[in-house]
């Protein structure tokens, strides 16, 4: 394993796909490094990242069409494979001299892959079956061949479905491998990253994590002395390849406090003063002054991104690491007990909370509108976390601000496309003022959401905190109609915790991107027993979605819903009607506010 950074075994060029980061995400779940660039990447900067073999990605565009995308040519003068997909292959065969036309059917779906005998079980399809079901998403086919290259696959009349160039390692597919819908896609990545580039295939979450502690350490405490001092004594544990990663991970685990590390050793919540304590910054590595001038300050919220954020520095820098998590009194039931045990029995960090409730509730008072809401929300998370910080830099000890950004986010800001508009903004802390606008640190810049989950496993989150439903940042202040008051708050946190237990009861928590209830604040008239109810009325909202940008309402079974209605009628006084929310996104939003 390398030390200094995570070296890019495969390189995606992207042309614009939809798909195109499925493509990473597939090579990293076997474990091959890959990153995304846009198709212009600079040949310069393509060398410097050492790839080992080159992906083209799909694109919307024509080959033959004025102004098509096009990479620097000397891609293919690097001395090492190239793959394209889709579009990569267009413009493979266009660039080699054969033809590419629109097809006169254009192929949308599925298709079967005939391997060429000469094919089978080699190169590209070693291990992969004939006949095997691939996803088509084209209008334009490559008609001719250009020379040297020969057909691998075809797919009923299409010829063309795989083509290669043995003597310049080129290789292209006409589908889409990086989907779901084509069966050995997987593997077919595969052989071209492992079996064709040799790509190295140690990328996993504990490696990660290993040179990232590493790494935030140099970063923060930056002493190249102190770096070096903490690399030679964990050299056993890193590189040299002197022993195997199980127990070079051992070594590691025992300095970094990885999760199945003996517990004793870890800091505890109430050593907190106690920097010798620090199991994995020994005395002659970081000394106190000089740690104490280089502090992180990072807002947790509880969920995956910020905690795995917060214990991989707190991994590196001990207590020079300011994790703040504020408790504003619009979170959901247990919210903050359940995030506190978290942070103090799994990941041993020693969170600093801020009780805000009541700063938070009187500023909510009497206001309805909800974009007021979320201003004053906004405001007041800002101004707490700001006293927080400063109670900490006295002596303007605090250099960096943590963040959760995480790598589609990346992706997307040098997207050929453009930066998008759909990053979300409101899951950082924005706002902030002037002074705390420190140097940003954001250790999972390189991560999808699956290997973050990955991560916060590695570095002991319990299952039940890594698969939660997202949570906005408003949190509850949204989901109540109106002005947001104590009594309310309880109403809605009571029947929003039945809902939920119920869909685990059900097994139908993970089934659902996201669940909760909406206090709607209106009125209906009742009967329970003899008497005549005009109680208050709770929405139940389930959705799915892949990312929240679009979602549409769960069809969760009729029984289910009843026995919701029933319990949170029977158990919140003061609920006498439920109802369910069949609205999907667009035209509605998630959230009701
Ligand atoms: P909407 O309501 O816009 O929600 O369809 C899409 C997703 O974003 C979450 N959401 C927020 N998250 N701060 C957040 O951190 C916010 O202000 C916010 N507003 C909405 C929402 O819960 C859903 O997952």
């Amino acid at each position: 394993m390398r030390l200094d950074s995570h070296f890019v075994e495969i390189l995606v060029l992207d042309f614009g796909s939809q798909y195109t980061q499925l493509i990473a995400r597939r090579l990293r779940e076997y474990g091959v490094y890959t990153e995304i660039v846009p198709y212009f990447e600079k040949l310069d900067s393509i060398r410097a990242k050492n790839p080992k073999g080159i992906i083209l990605s799909g694109g919307p565009a024509s080959v033959y069409e004025e102004g098509a995308y096009k990479p620097d040519s000397r891609v293919f003068e690097l001395g090492i494979p190239v793959l394209g997909i889709c579009y990569g292959m267009q413009y493979i065969a266009h660039f080699f001299g054969g033809s590419v036309v629109r097809a006169e059917a254009q192929e949308f779906g599925k298709a079967v892959l005939e391997i060429a005998e000469s094919s089978v079980d080699f190169g590209l399809f070693k291990g992969v079956k004939q006949d095997s079901i691939v996803w088509m998403s084209h209008a334009d086919k490559v008609e001719s061949l250009p020379s040297g290259f020969v057909e691998l696959a075809k797919s009923g009349n299409t010829h063309y479905c795989a083509i290669a160039d043995f003597t310049r390692q080129v290789y292209a597919l006409q589908f889409h491998p990086e989907v779901v819908h084509s069966e050995c896609g997987g593997e077919i990545l595969k052989n071209f990253a492992v079996g064709i580039c040799g790509a190295d295939t140690s990328w996993n979450m504990r490696n990660f994590a290993e040179s990232e502690i590493i790494k935030l350490r140099e970063k923060v405490l930056g002493d190249s002395k102190i770096i070096q001092g903490v690399l030679e004594s964990n050299a056993e544990g890193f590189s040299k390849d002197s022993k195997p990663m199980q127990e070079n991970s051992k070594i590691f685990d025992e300095k970094c406090g990885l999760q199945e590390k003996s517990q004793g050793s870890l800091l505890n919540i109430n050593d907190r003063r106690d920097f010798s304590q620090l199991p994995h910054l020994s005395q002659n590595e970081v000394s106190l002054e000089k740690a104490e001038f280089s502090k992180v300050l990072c807002a947790v919220s509880g969920g995956v991104d910020s905690s795995v954020v917060a214990t991989l520095l707190y991994r590196a820098i001990g207590e020079n690491l300011i994790p703040v998590f504020v408790d504003t009194g619009l979170l959901r039931k247990g919210e903050r007990e359940a995030v506190e045990a978290m942070f103090r029995e799994n990941l041993k960090v020693p969170l600093i909370v801020a009780d805000a409730r009541e700063l938070f509730l009187g500023r909510l008072k009497g206001v309805t509108d909800p974009e007021k809401k979320r201003k004053i929300i906004g405001e007041t998370f800002i101004e707490v976390f700001e006293a927080e910080a400063k109670k900490h830099n006295t002596k303007g000890e605090i250099k960096f601000l943590a963040q959760g950004t995480l790598y589609p986010d990346v992706i997307e800001s040098v997207s050929v496309k453009g930066p998008s508009k759909t990053i979300k903004s409101h899951h950082n802390v924005g706002g902030l003022p002037e002074w705390m606008k420190f140097e940003l640190i954001e250790p999972l810049r390189e991560l999808f959401k699956d290997e973050v989950r990955a991560l916060g496993r590695e570095l002991g989150m319990p299952e039940s905190m890594l698969m939660r439903h997202p949570f906005p940042g408003p949190g509850l202040a949204i989901r109540i109609m109106g002005e947001v008051n104590a009594a309310d708050l309880e109403l809605l946190k009571e029947a929003d915790s039945i809902f939920i237990e119920e869909l685990h009861k059900w097994g139908l928590y993970d089934s659902v991107w996201q669940a909760f209830c909406v206090l709607l604040n209106v009125r209906s008239v009742g009967v329970m027993g003899d008497n005549r109810t005009y109680d208050n009325t709770i929405c139940v909202r389930a959705v799915e979605a892949m990312d929240g940008m679009t979602a549409s309402f769960s069809h969760l079974p009729h029984a289910f819903l009843e026995s919701v209605s029933n319990r949170i009628i029977n158990e919140v006084a003061g609920i006498n009607r439920v109802v369910y929310d069949i609205t999907s996104k667009p035209p509605g939003t998630i959230e009701w506010e």
